[in-house]
């Protein structure tokens, strides 16, 4: 099975763990290149990205921050760091939107699956280019207010935070589910 041997050594990096160099502009586009080659029923293209970089990370930072304490004003110091911190750790993050056509034949569970195939897509392309990356949602991905402030329109979500740089470190392998356990053979 040597042919699944790239597919196999598949793994996130931490974003603590992400630093630059990020993608540069070639870069960020093959990546992107790749990541809409995913199976996209009724081609609606129900999918587009931001590119969260340089300034703009920490003022998003600073804004999800700001927006922590306006929720709940006794939310812990070192949890509104955390918050403060979140998006500036790797050079690029891209988000993925997802931007379903409500009411069309293709159901909308689907056209969000395209969507999470196109996250997937931007890890595999971003580690074949030799960078690292993590798929990260966090309250933010869920927040109106912040959603608002990204940009979003109505109906808009966002399917993940795609944090994109060089790796500072080898990560950890985590346990991989058995998948012997979790096939079964129906029989009619
Ligand atoms: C939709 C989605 C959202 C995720 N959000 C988070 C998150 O907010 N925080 C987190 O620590 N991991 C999150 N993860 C998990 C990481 O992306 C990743 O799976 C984990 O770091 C393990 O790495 P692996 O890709 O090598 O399995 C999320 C995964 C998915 C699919």
């Amino acid at each position: 099975m040597n042919e699944l041997r790239y597919l196999r050594q598949r793994r996130s990096v931490p974003s603590r763990l992400l630093a630059d160099p990020g993608p540069d502009a070639a870069q960020l586009r093959a990546m992107l290149a790749e990541a809409v080659r995913v199976p996209d029923h009724g081609r609606l293209a129900p999918w587009r990205f931001l590119a969260i970089r340089g300034e703009a990370r920490h003022v998003l930072g600073e804004r999800l921050a700001a927006r922590a304490l306006q929720k709940d004003p006794a939310t812990a110091p070192a949890l509104v760091d955390k918050d403060r911190q979140r998006f500036s750790q790797a050079p690029l993050v891209l988000v993925v939107v997802g931007c379903p056509v409500p009411g069309h034949k293709v159901p909308v569970q689907e056209q969000l699956l395209s969507g999470g195939a196109v996250c997937f897509a931007l890890l595999q392309a971003a580690q074949a280019l030799g960078f690292g990356a993590q798929w990260l949602t966090g309250w933010a991905a869920y927040d109106h207010e912040i959603l608002r402030q990204l940009g979003l329109r109505e109906g808009e979500l966002v399917l993940g935070f795609i944090h994109i740089g060089t790796a500072t470190e080898t990560a950890p392998e985590r346990q991989r589910p058995d998948p012997d356990a979790l096939l079964a053979e129906w029989s009619p």
